[in-house]
């Protein structure tokens, strides 16, 4: 008998302490399927999975899936297979979940989310979400630009009078993409303001430093000169925008308003160094509470919620410099 069992005999209430946790995860194992390494974003996020799966000693059976759904759907197999205590997975997309799932329910191994959300037809398939609140995200990002614009009193700078703005969305199909184009859209509709706006382009460079350069490219060689702020879904796309924006010999932060979204560390050095403006956070810093969350489940209690957002913040070139050395993504 496992000792998780053992815990649950001797009495697991709604609080069970931390220790009895850490006691327990000597002898659980969790497969634990991760996106890939698309951004600092995501190197954070996996640094700490491991770390906190190591501090409460649990057994972590961690797979990189490169980046492709197929890859994620035959770990979680192998983890179905393999008879781990309980499955996480950060879903690539937000659909197409549905029949391994399903396994996993056969199999009798509960299922946990992290970061993503994903869209099944019974939502008994995962037992609880740990993540981000992608919606929550896009209306962040339109906020601060409104407000900025505002408060600078920025003109557009090819002399007409709408506001153009370009978007660098996320991996299609991402819940992280989806939520934060639906964010920033509906506050654009809901907005006063929403007339002194006009998109110019939203184009996906998925969540890449690479991508988002080349994408910003091919904006700059579109539409030149009208450009007055970049909207990036993440900001490995802002940083890698940045570079070709210096490179067709504009400013940016000055000319092109740059908004990213993640507020790691590369992007507070370009705040620093002025060459973005905001960015809105999501918190990569998981893991705890997605494997506290996961051993109170396995020792047979419940998520004190099914869906729990983490804290995060909103952060400008303004704060930057004082706020870069607590950050610790
Ligand atoms: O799902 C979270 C997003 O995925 C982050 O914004 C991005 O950087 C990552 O790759």
């Amino acid at each position: 008998m496992r000792v998780s069992k053992t815990l649950i005999a001797v009495g697991l209430g709604a609080a069970i302490a931390a220790t009895s946790f850490a006691q327990a995860a000597d002898k659980v194992t969790i497969g634990f399927s991760q996106i890939g390494a698309e951004s600092e974003w995501r190197t954070a996020n996996t640094n700490d999975v491991k770390a906190a799966a190591e501090a409460l000693g649990i057994d972590l059976k961690f797979s990189d899936a490169q980046q492709k759904q197929e890859n994620q759907i035959k770990a979680i197999r192998t983890f179905i297979a393999q008879k781990v205590d309980l499955i996480g997975f950060v879903p690539i997309v937000e659909t197409g979940w549905d029949n391994i799932l399903r396994e996993a329910k056969r199999a009798g191994i509960p299922v946990m989310i992290m970061d993503r959300d994903l869209k099944v037809s019974d939502d008994s398939l995962y037992v609880a979400k740990i993540g981000t609140d992608s919606v929550a995200e896009g209306r962040k990002q339109f906020a601060w630009m409104d407000e900025y614009i505002t408060k600078i009193d920025r003109k557009p700078r090819n002399g007409g009078d709408k506001i153009n703005v370009v978007i660098l969305e996320g991996t299609v199909g991402a819940s992280a993409a989806v939520g934060r184009s639906k964010g920033f859209n509906e506050a654009l509709e809901a907005s006063p303001n929403k007339d002194r706006y006009n998109i110019l382009a939203s184009q996906t460079g998925d969540f890449t430093r690479a991508k988002g350069k080349e994408v910003m490219e091919s904006f700059l060689k579109s539409y030149g000169n009208d450009i007055d702020v970049l909207i990036s879904q993440n900001d490995d796309m802002a940083l890698g925008a940045i570079q070709a924006i210096e490179a067709a010999g504009l400013k940016p932060a000055q000319d092109i308003i740059i908004i990213g979204a993640d507020a790691v560390k590369g992007m507070f050095q370009a705040m620093i160094d002025g060459k973005a403006n905001a960015t809105i956070e999501c918190n990569p810093l998981q893991g705890k509470l997605f494997f506290e969350t996961a051993l109170k489940i396995i020792n047979g209690g419940q998520p004190d919620q099914k869906v729990v957002y983490v804290d995060e913040g909103v952060f400008s070139a303004e704060d930057a410099a004082e706020v870069f050395p607590t950050r610790k993504y």
